[in-house]
């Protein structure tokens, strides 16, 4: 079903409901980070290119607007089915993108059509509201004002490249079941991945010009659609840096930013060290730890560190390393940039005095899982956002000293605690600065359903399904004005 949206691998856009080249008719070429074959090519936008999309988005929007929520959620269950049905050729085009291996490709998808499907069924319970005058000092039950909820208008979603489908979707489905056109940006490495996407909303019936993408450099069209007048939504994921430099530059745009994290794992005495063992190393190593929500820092009471360590040496030993074709747990990072930058928090952790416990051997983009113990607070390591398979272990004295720990870093995503004291859980849940503590578990943003947001730098807004449609809706009140008798 995807003949096209390329020939011979050059990828086009989908504007109007139609799969076009660039005016530029320059492209960018993709390679795989697992393989460095050429995946495709995308177009290269220009901002005349972005101009003429965003005109057609804001005149579609105005009949989408006015489609029943059941014509709506009706379109968004083909989608759904739709992504199911092709599920075997879009999660190996994400093997090959962004090389995540083949079972997290294809659970990604899988759950993404999970996604759209309760999407599309939250929307039939939108609500508005009624508010009586007289519940303020003196007004009467004569006034009564209506709240609905309307869409906002254009959403631009832009993407990160490590969750290319469903970091994509948990933006454009909530955002169309609520009215919204969607403009799509999604990361240039995921880029061929997300076209497969807009394809998927395409054939399942989404009107012309709801849905259009924009491919490009970003330093040529990043700030240009950024600020563009006609966008009314940023949903923004991706990391600190970039969305910081949009939340700057926007002006007055309502937008949610889903932001970078260095999530820890504070381990008390009390706690189940098999299973904090298996949580950790499952949380801080899957698909070589480039997720926002990897374990990225263990805080551990001193007296139980050397157990908590032999736990989880010999589960890092049996990570499989190599190929997502393979399913390797740990695989290529996506590109040699940040290949180095992960290499030189492990160089300087190490020239600081850590002790390396396992790893520190790299191949290309292929860096093996690393385990560094002794970690203190004057250590890159113990601040930074490595997005690859290091993890860092910083011994403490006690629960107060965790808690400080974890709350002097500049990122407040999510946390966990490992303990069997319920009091202690909920006492550092308590005082950690995070959006979401995860008790006895791994840190994760899943299920899609529940509310997740980042303090500080790690972002604002919160997503989550109903969250979503929440925050891409505006409210409209009518105020009802009667007559005494
Ligand atoms: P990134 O480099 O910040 O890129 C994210 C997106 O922003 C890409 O689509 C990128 O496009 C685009 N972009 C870059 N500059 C732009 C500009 N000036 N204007 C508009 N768009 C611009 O992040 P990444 O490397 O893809 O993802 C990794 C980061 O995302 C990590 O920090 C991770 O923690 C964070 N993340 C957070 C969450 C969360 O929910 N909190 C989830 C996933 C990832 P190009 O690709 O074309 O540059
Ligand atoms: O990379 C950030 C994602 O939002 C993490 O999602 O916890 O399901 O892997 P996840």
């Amino acid at each position: 079903m995807f003949e096209n949206i390329h020939a011979n691998k050059t990828y086009k856009t989908l504007y109007n409901g139609n799969w076009i080249q660039s005016t530029t008719k320059n492209t960018i070429q993709i390679k795989s980070p697992a393989n460095n074959c050429l995946v495709g090519e995308i177009q290269s936008m220009n901002k005349e290119d972005i101009d003429k999309t965003i005109i057609n988005s804001q005149c579609a929007q105005k009949t989408w607007a006015q489609t029943p929520m059941n014509k709506r959620a009706e379109i968004l269950h083909k989608a759904a089915v739709l992504l199911e049905k092709n599920i075997n050729e879009i999660s190996y085009i994400i093997q090959l993108e962004v090389g995540k291996n083949k079972s997290s490709a294809i659970s990604e998808v899988k759950r993404t059509a999970d996604f759209i499907k309760f999407t599309a069924d939250e929307g039939k319970h939108l609500k508005g509201e009624t508010i009586g005058g007289e519940n303020f000092p003196g007004f009467s039950k004569n006034k009564i004002s209506l709240v609905t909820k309307i869409p906002i208008g254009i959403v631009l979603a832009i993407s990160p490249f490590n969750y290319p489908i469903n970091l994509s979707t948990s933006k454009i489905a909530p955002a169309l079941i609520a009215g919204n056109s969607v403009l799509f940006k999604p990361a240039t490495q995921g880029a061929i991945s997300g076209l497969y996407l807009a394809e998927i909303f395409n054939a399942a019936g989404i009107p012309k010009g709801v849905l259009n993408t924009v491919t490009g450099k970003s330093s040529e069209i990043g700030d240009y659609i950024v600020t563009h007048p006609d966008i009314n939504f940023i949903n923004f994921t991706g990391s600190t840096k970039v969305g910081t430099h949009i939340a700057k530059i926007a002006g007055m745009v309502p937008m949610m930013m889903e932001l970078g994290g260095k999530d820890a794992a504070i381990v008390l005495k009390d706690a189940d060290l098999d299973d904090a063992a298996k949580d950790i190393v499952t949380g801080a190593y899957n698909y070589s730890g480039q997720r926002c929500t990897a374990v990225k820092r263990v805080l551990v009471i001193n007296s139980i560190a050397d157990e908590l360590i032999a736990k989880m040496n010999p589960l890092i030993n049996n990570l499989k390393v190599g190929s997502p074709f393979e399913d390797a747990d740990i695989i290529p990072l996506i590109n040699s940039k940040n290949a180095d930058y992960v290499q030189q928090l492990i160089d300087d952790a190490l020239n600081k005095g850590a002790k390396l416990i396992i790893g520190n051997k790299r191949t290309d983009n292929l860096l093996y899982p690393t385990l560094l113990d002794n970690v203190n607070t004057n250590m890159r390591i113990a601040w930074e956002e490595p997005f690859g398979p290091v993890l860092p272990i910083i011994r403490v004295n006690d629960l107060n000293e965790a808690i400080n720990i974890a709350n002097a870093s500049e990122y407040g995503l999510q946390s966990s605690v490992f303990t069997k004291d319920i009091n202690n859980a909920f006492l550092v849940a308590d005082k950690l600065q995070v959006g979401t503590v995860q008790v006895n578990n791994q840190p994760e943003r899943g299920p899609d359903h529940f509310p997740f947001s980042g303090v500080k730098a790690s972002g604002m807004g919160t997503q989550g399904i109903r969250y979503s449609i929440d925050a891409m809706t505006s409210r409209k009140a009518v105020i009802l004005n009667l007559s005494n008798n």
